[in-house]
């Protein structure tokens, strides 16, 4: 299809009138950019459909015209996944929010794509459930997104990633066809399970209109210590004594370096429930049935792991307030852009018992590049899910592709994964052979090619079309 986009900008404004749409100088400043710390690119358009159809019905206008599109939810992505790119028109799916049904019954609830994460949190709430699915962009990231970029999160050792939490899924494909794939039921085995495509592709393959999500039972108590250590050896010692002692219970496994703990109790300003310094800082929590049972259970188990000599010491929640109180040092990483300023943000993925001999060797050699380097490391370490956050103290903008480099080369060496939880995107696609095959990239290229052959979907990320050869944004 020829690219038109004058025609396609025309057809647009008379499908979407009024504030479904803005084009040139009215485009907000908001839609410019995620959270990747890329330049802002303007896109031609934002068009903001309010229902399925509608973001069915752009998509179809954009691929008959052949213009690029970019869906954006809550652009909280730290891998440019919806940042725009040049010519495109930017798919905001933020008036197409709402839950639309709560079953009881099915424990299942169907969202709207815009909907934010914390929305969807409270309402399973009021309704007696739970939605695991928990991160630190909570009140401002949109379900879709999560779906998009099959997010993570703090709870994944006990519940699983975003993956785990659909069940059903409605998506507009590259042409503008909408499928209903809005299943309900945990077991459906009924050919391919197409909503995985869909998954995880960040809005190459399709743009997420609603989903179908699985609700937990809410839990009955929720206990947590934030435990000082003196090695990482003791970390293991400990993750495998959580494991064992707390069984399913164990629903956080949250683990910070010191030079992470200097940052964030320092120049952030969060406050430390642990007198003196150590060399590992370990969040645990679990979610249990009933206080009265489980309570002092967490309590014996904690006291067997001091009196075992692997935790050195441990706040240990008397309240809900202090399991967020807890919470608030893990999640003062909010805070880094303002108290660091731009900075690139990692999301490695390596087995448990090599972590800190990455980290070592990571701080090492980013320091024997640039001198000024700081790094700081944390993360889900139950999971295997390191953070890195780097920046040279030399330079006012991080040199990007300098710090990405010295990184995925040590995640290449330690035979580790270059994304475990925020993406490709745009930042991490020219690393994407590190972790996969050229077999497997060869697979994604044709998936990519059959669903979107002229190569309109978010073009430039994770995986091109191979036709087209679209690969700068
Ligand atoms: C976190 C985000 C960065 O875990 O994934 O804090
Ligand atoms: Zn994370």
């Amino acid at each position: 299809m020829p690219l038109d986009t004058a025609s396609c900008l025309a057809a647009l404004a008379e499908a979407f009138p009024g504030a479904a749409l803005f084009t040139g100088d009215d485009v907000p400043a908001r839609n410019l950019h995620d959270t990747s710390f890329l330049p802002a690119v303007a896109p031609l358009a934002v068009v903001r459909p309010d229902s399925p159809e509608g973001v069915a019905e752009a998509v179809r206008i954009c691929a008959e015209h052949g213009v690029p599109m970019v869906a954006q939810g809550g652009l909280t992505g730290l891998a440019g996944g919806a940042h725009p790119v040049a010519g495109c028109v930017a798919m905001s799916l933020e008036r197409l929010a709402g839950i639309e049904e709560i079953d009881p019954a099915a424990a299942t609830m169907t969202v709207r794509a815009g909907t934010p994460l914390e929305v969807i949190q409270k309402a399973a709430d009021e309704a007696g459930f739970f939605i695991p699915l928990d991160l630190g962009a909570r009140g401002s990231c949109q379900i879709g997104g999560n779906i998009g970029t099959n997010a993570g999160g703090n709870r994944v050792i006990r519940y699983g990633m975003t993956r785990e939490m659909v069940l059903g899924l409605e998506y507009a494909l590259p042409d503008g066809t909408l499928i209903d794939g809005l299943n309900k039921m945990l077991k459906n085995n009924a050919g391919y399970d197409l909503k995985q495509l869909f998954i995880g592709s960040e809005g190459t393959l399709g743009i997420v209109t609603r989903a179908v999500l699985r609700m937990h039972p809410k839990p009955g108590c929720v206990n947590a210590a934030l435990c000082g250590l003196s090695s990482y050896e003791d970390v293991l010692r400990l993750l495998a004594a959580a494991r064992r002692g707390l069984g399913p219970m164990l629903s956080a496994f949250e683990v910070m370096w010191p030079d992470y703990w200097q940052v964030v109790t320092g120049e952030v300003g969060a406050r430390s429930p642990l007198e003196g310094t150590h060399a590992m800082y370990v969040l645990l929590e679990a979610q249990g049935l009933d206080e009265d049972i489980d309570g002092p259970r967490f309590m014996s188990w904690i006291e067997g792991a001091f009196e075992a000599g692997i935790i050195a010491d441990a706040a240990i929640s008397q309240s809900l307030g202090d399991v967020q109180s807890f919470w608030d040092v893990r999640d003062a990483c909010a805070e880094f852009q303002t108290v660091l300023g731009p900075h690139c943000a990692f999301d490695i993925g390596l087995p448990q018992t090599r972590m800190n001999e990455f980290a070592d060797a990571c701080r090492a050699r980013l320091k024997e590049d640039m001198p000024e380097a700081l790094s700081v490391y944390y993360g889900h370490i139950g999971d295997g899910n390191l953070h890195i956050v780097a920046l040279d103290r030399a330079q006012a903008q991080p040199p990007m592709k300098r710090i990405s480099a010295v990184v995925y080369d040590t995640v290449r060496d330690f035979g580790g994964t270059i994304s475990a939880e925020h993406g490709i995107g745009l930042l991490k696609k020219p690393y994407l052979s590190y972790t996969r095959s050229e077999k497997e990239l060869a697979l994604m290229a044709r998936i990519k090619a059959a669903l979107d052959p002229q190569g309109l979907l978010n073009p430039g990320k994770v995986i091109d079309t191979p036709a087209t050869g679209k690969t700068d944004a």
